[in-house]
């Protein structure tokens, strides 16, 4: 697919077809996060893939909002390797975890998946179930998978506001 069509093809899908993602694909989702640029070349992230069903049943106990996706992907950062600005002492950890998170995103659309990002979920419970190692902040949560054959995007898809509320030229 062109870089245009993957991003005007994007939604946020909520609504998944029970069959697998491929190895092959997960793979190429994966390699896409990796290949991301981070603050100083830190590469903070942790992606955690949650693909058995013993993993899969947690996650749904654990986050209203995976939507039955056969495909869950946990993005952590360890933020003790994140590079701290010295000038307003902000630790770009978030930073670094939203573009590998973006960059999968992509990566799954150009493969004929769909995704949503979802930021609603308490982390406490999710790591207790999975056993996530201290250390690790999760930051982002990944549903991926093929969307149902009556997938649709949201009205909030469709709103957005226009360049000009949002864009500066001087
Ligand atoms: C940081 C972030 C957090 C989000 N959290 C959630 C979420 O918890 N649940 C959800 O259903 N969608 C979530 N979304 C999806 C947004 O609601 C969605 O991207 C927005 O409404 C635009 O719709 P679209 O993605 O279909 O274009 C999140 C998106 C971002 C970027």
């Amino acid at each position: 697919m062109e870089f245009d069509e993957v991003v005007k093809k994007r939604y946020s899908v909520r609504k998944y077809d029970p069959r697998p993602v491929e190895d092959w694909k997960i793979e190429r989702i994966l390699e896409a996060g990796r290949l991301a640029p981070t603050g100083k070349n830190s590469q903070c992230q942790r992606v955690y893939v949650l693909r058995s069903p013993e993993a899969l049943d947690k996650i749904r106990a654990n986050c209203s909002m995976t939507f039955d996706a056969p495909l869950v992907l946990l993005v952590f950062a360890k933020k003790d390797e994140a590079w701290v600005s010295r000038f307003t002492s902000r630790n770009i950890a978030e930073t670094d975890t939203s573009i590998v998170t973006d960059h999968m995103m992509l990566a799954a659309v150009n493969l004929g998946l769909g995704t949503c990002w979802v930021g609603y979920f308490d982390p406490v419970p999710i790591c207790d179930s999975l056993g996530i190692p201290n250390g690790l902040t999760l930051m982002h949560v990944l549903p991926v998978g093929y969307p149902a054959e009556d997938s649709e995007p949201y009205p909030m898809h469709f709103e957005r506001k226009d360049l000009s509320e949002t864009v500066t030229f001087l």
